[in-house]
């Protein structure tokens, strides 16, 4: 939740005066993009309760789940891919939130979160286990081929003239529009992850002598 979900909310905060200022240039053309994951459809049980809106949004968001799913991770993965998977679905639920907040300021600026495609990358690498290193290596997308999704979403001349198709949609290899999971129409979810995020990350920010998050 830190590195794929708080890390670029609060980056995304930091840059958006400039950003903002960016848009209002003749033929500005400002895009957030933000890497997700397909993950968050695939790898989150059904009936899965979310808990951003609780105050353990971000510490704790997977507080339980079934045993079945604790062993199929432990066997398949070296990490708990149920916790990576619902801070990818934070940061599908942060991307709609943010485009709604710039609409809602009539700002030129489009977000999208893609997915890249199983890439062979050393994050990949790095956290997971032998069985699915092997697989990586003999199937997965090489680093360069990873790249053209998010490449399409932050360049494509397609991308820009047609803003309102693409605006907080989730994209796929190379570019298709997929259907989030659910849990994205959720406003309460939506909301609380909001909230929760910037009083978490506020407290991080104070404890740490820093300035708190901007207004959006
Ligand atoms: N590879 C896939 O199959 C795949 C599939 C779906 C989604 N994604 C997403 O694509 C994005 C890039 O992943 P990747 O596979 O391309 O991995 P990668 O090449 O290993 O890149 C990961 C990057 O994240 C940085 N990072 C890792 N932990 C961090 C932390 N705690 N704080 C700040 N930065 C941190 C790393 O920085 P350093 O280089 O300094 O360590 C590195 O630049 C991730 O969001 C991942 O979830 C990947």
């Amino acid at each position: 939740m830190a590195a794929n979900h708080a890390g670029p909310f609060l980056f995304v905060n930091r840059v958006l005066p400039l950003l903002k200022n960016a848009a209002k240039a003749k033929d500005a053309d400002v895009r957030i993009v933000n890497l997700g994951s397909i993950a968050h459809i695939s790898m989150i049980p059904h009936h899965f309760d979310f808990q951003f809106n609780t105050a353990v949004a971000l510490t704790n968001p997977v507080p339980s789940y079934p045993w079945q799913w604790r062993y199929l991770g432990k066997f398949m993965f070296d990490f708990d891919m149920i916790r990576y998977a619902v801070s990818k679905a934070a940061v599908v639920l942060f991307t709609r939130e943010l485009q709604r907040r710039l609409d809602e300021q009539g700002l030129s600026i489009l977000t999208v979160v893609v997915h890249p495609g199983a890439v062979l990358t050393e994050g990949l690498l790095s956290s997971n286990n032998a069985l699915i290193k092997t697989i990586a290596r003999v199937s997965f997308l090489m680093p360069e081929q990873g790249a053209a999704t998010p490449l399409f979403a932050a360049t494509a001349d397609e991308v820009r003239k047609d803003f309102s198709k693409y605006k907080a949609k989730f994209l796929v290899p190379v570019g298709k529009i997929e259907t989030p999971n659910p849990i994205v129409e959720d406003d309460r979810q939506v909301k609380g992850l909001w909230e929760n995020t910037t009083a978490e990350i506020n407290k991080q920010l104070a404890a740490e002598g820093l300035p708190s998050l901007d207004g959006w």
